[in-house]
């Protein structure tokens, strides 16, 4: 009954998608738990380049049934687009796709909600995707939000709804001063997500846990990375999820010993989206380089990321949280250029030496770095896929790396195609 956690151990976009499709080739399924199109995966592989918000990246493996879990927000009208722009790259989901019944669902009104909320905060604006995820996750546990299921019965949805769009409307319309969303519209739009998505909605719990029961392999899709954890991240500048290990197993009730091994997915360096607390960043010349040799630019906005050296101080943390069984280092072929490569291996805080980040953001600010400078690699790594082909010194930086964030590095990536990887120690077959 392998199951294996996919969890993004930074501050997301550390290449999720691309590890995941790598093992999706032996999964039965890949399940994702939670965030919603804030997320935007990358696969690359003899099927084309795709970047996938909703959908799993197990569509692209034979025989893999792809479950959207309780955990996540769902925006209808993005799910039905990517469906539709995977047909038309002649991938059809239609026969491997489940939404869970318990998902909540992101409304127009999320959406807008989401965008005024950003612009009143100004200055200390947290740089939101826009795509809803808050709103959406604030209804969910203000016990206000819409499911899945709701959508299949649409009378008691009409009911549902004359009791939470008031509250809502009258948020748009006295506190933000725009209009209000009609019930009429919801509704239109609530008959079409059933004729279109109906057919996926699904309990599917039981169905993972059957799976798992009768020996099959799921791999447990994270979005985000647990630095963006609303708990566990530089909160306020966070997420409204759970991208951490907890966030795995209530995102798709499965039972925590149920998961046999928990991948934490590392860039060789460090990057951020949006808002908030970064004691790597890079403002000179050598970010600016990763950032046009790497194409550091959003999937889902496009947004410039915000780049770093790895940051070990952050990578423990990251391990005590989720406890890892294997450690996986992607874009190691971007510092490819480097005569030198700097990693943060503690931090001075008020004159004091700390080893774990301080939980809040103004602390967090303070803190500055202590670097660590190793001697960059002379041979390319780009595209290497055994590990004997590795140069001496980009080993012995990945071996660093592996020191600090305590946990042995059993997958390193080197290019973005499902091809350029190396499988250090098999995971699969342990
Ligand atoms: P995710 O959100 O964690 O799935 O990551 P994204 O897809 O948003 O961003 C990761 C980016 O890195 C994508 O453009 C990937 O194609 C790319 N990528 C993943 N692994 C590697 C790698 O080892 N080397 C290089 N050069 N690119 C990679
Ligand atoms: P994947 O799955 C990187 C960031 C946003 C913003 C903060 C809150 O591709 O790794 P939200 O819209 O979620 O309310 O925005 O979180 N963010 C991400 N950054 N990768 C992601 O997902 C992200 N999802 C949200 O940039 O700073
Ligand atoms: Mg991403």
């Amino acid at each position: 009954m392998p199951a294996y956690a996919i969890l993004g151990a930074q501050w997301g976009d550390e290449g999720k998608g691309k590890i995941i499709d790598y093992l999706s080739k032996r999964a039965d399924i890949v399940a994702r738990f939670s965030g919603g199109n804030n997320a935007g995966h990358t696969v690359i592989n003899d099927l084309g380049d795709f970047s996938l918000h909703l959908v799993p990246c197990g569509v692209f493996s034979d025989g893999v049934i792809n479950v959207i879990g309780n955990g996540v927000v769902v925006d209808p009208d993005v799910l039905i687009e990517e469906i539709e722009s995977l047909q038309q790259s002649g991938i059809d989901i239609t026969q491997s796709l489940m939404i869970s019944e318990r998902a909540h669902l992101i409304m127009p009104y999320h959406v807008i909600l989401d965008t005024l909320a950003e612009a009143q905060r100004g200055e200390t604006a947290i740089g939101t995707t826009g795509k809803g995820i808050g709103p959406a996750y604030s209804d969910k546990t203000s016990r206000t939000g819409i499911r899945a299921a709701d959508i299949l019965d649409l009378d008691n949805l009409k009911t549902r709804l004359e009791t939470v769009l008031p509250f809502t409307n009258a948020v748009l319309e006295k506190i933000y001063g725009v209009q209000p969303i009609s019930l009429k519209l919801i509704l239109e739009k609530s008959e079409y997500w059933q004729k279109r998505l109906g057919a996926f909605i699904k309990p599917v719990g039981r169905f993972v846990n059957d799976t798992l029961d009768n020996g099959g392999t799921v791999v447990l899709e994270g979005a985000q990375g647990i630095l963006l954890d609303l708990d566990h991240g530089t909160y306020p500048f966070v997420t409204s999820s759970s991208p951490t290990i907890g966030g795995a197993s209530t995102g798709l009730a499965i039972q925590p010993n149920q998961i046999t091994n928990v991948l934490g997915i590392f860039k060789a360096y460090n990057t951020r989206v949006g808002s908030g607390p970064f004691p790597t960043e890079l403002f000179d010349g050598i970010g600016e380089g990763i950032r046009t040799i790497a194409k550091e630019f959003g999937t889902t906005t496009g947004r410039p990321r915000r780049i770093g050296w790895f940051d070990g101080v952050l990578a423990r943390y990251s391990n005590r949280i989720n406890g890892y069984t294997s450690a996986v280092i992607t874009r190691l072929d971007v510092l490819d250029h480097l005569d030198s490569v700097s990693i943060c291996v503690g931090y001075k805080l008020d004159g004091e030496i700390i080893d774990e980040p301080p939980g809040g953001v103004a602390a967090l600010e303070r803190c500055i770095p202590e670097y660590e400078t190793l001697p960059g690699w002379d041979v390319p790594t780009a595209g290497v896929s055994e590990i004997a082909d590795l140069p001496k010194n980009a080993r012995a930086y990945v071996e660093r790396l592996e020191e600090l964030i305590g946990c042995s590095v059993d997958i390193i990536s080197t290019g973005p195609h499902r091809d350029h990887t190396i499988m250090v120690r098999d995971i699969l077959a342990s």
